[in-house]
């Protein structure tokens, strides 16, 4: 990659967030700090069932969100370094809990190089409290009738409570 001085780093976190956990929120934070602007952005995927729909995950987000001025949420399709690249973002952002992550969190971001060498990932590690914490066994607690209190941002808890509550 070219040593260029770049003015307004953009930065972009894709994901499902199928709900978002206070992992990702501990992400999106770490990032608005170092990037001046942060896009999450959710993937609008048909052949993946989620428990929530799009616009429940961008509700869900935005509110999280609210309070850190340069973090915004979009949705995408397609691929993500085209997309990455129609917002004039340079940067794609991960979140790495564990060793378990690497192997799959590399290939993409070894495949996003060869689709779009311009475009540089960066992965970023959560506080510990939340290297367990997935959006897949957080929504198995709630379906199963425990609480992912902590886990996940007030507003998350209540949705999942709702979503289960009449199972
Ligand atoms: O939260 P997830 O499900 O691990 O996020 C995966 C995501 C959305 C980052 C990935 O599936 C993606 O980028 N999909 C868009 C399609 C794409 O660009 N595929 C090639 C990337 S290797």
């Amino acid at each position: 990659m070219k040593k260029e001085k770049r003015q307004g780093l953009k930065a972009v976190y894709p994901g499902t967030f199928d709900p978002v956990t206070n992992g990702h929120i501990d992400i999106i934070e770490r990032g608005s700090v170092i990037f001046d602007e942060v896009i999450v952005a959710i993937l609008k995927n048909p052949e993946k069932e989620p428990l929530f729909s799009v616009r429940e995950r961008v509700e869900m987000i935005s509110h999280t969100v609210s309070a850190l001025p340069n973090v915004s949420v979009d949705t995408f399709d397609g691929l993500l370094v085209d997309y990455a690249e129609k917002v004039g973002a340079q940067v794609i952002m991960r979140g790495l809990r564990a060793i378990s992550d690497f192997e799959y969190e590399l290939q993409m971001a070894m495949m996003n190089r060869r689709l779009r060498k311009t475009i540089e990932t960066v992965f970023m590690m959560p506080n510990e409290t939340y290297s367990y914490v997935s959006s897949k066994l957080v929504k198995e607690i709630a379906r199963l009738g425990g609480t992912p209190a902590g886990l996940v941002p007030l507003e998350v808890e209540k949705k999942l409570r709702d979503r289960f509550e009449n199972e």
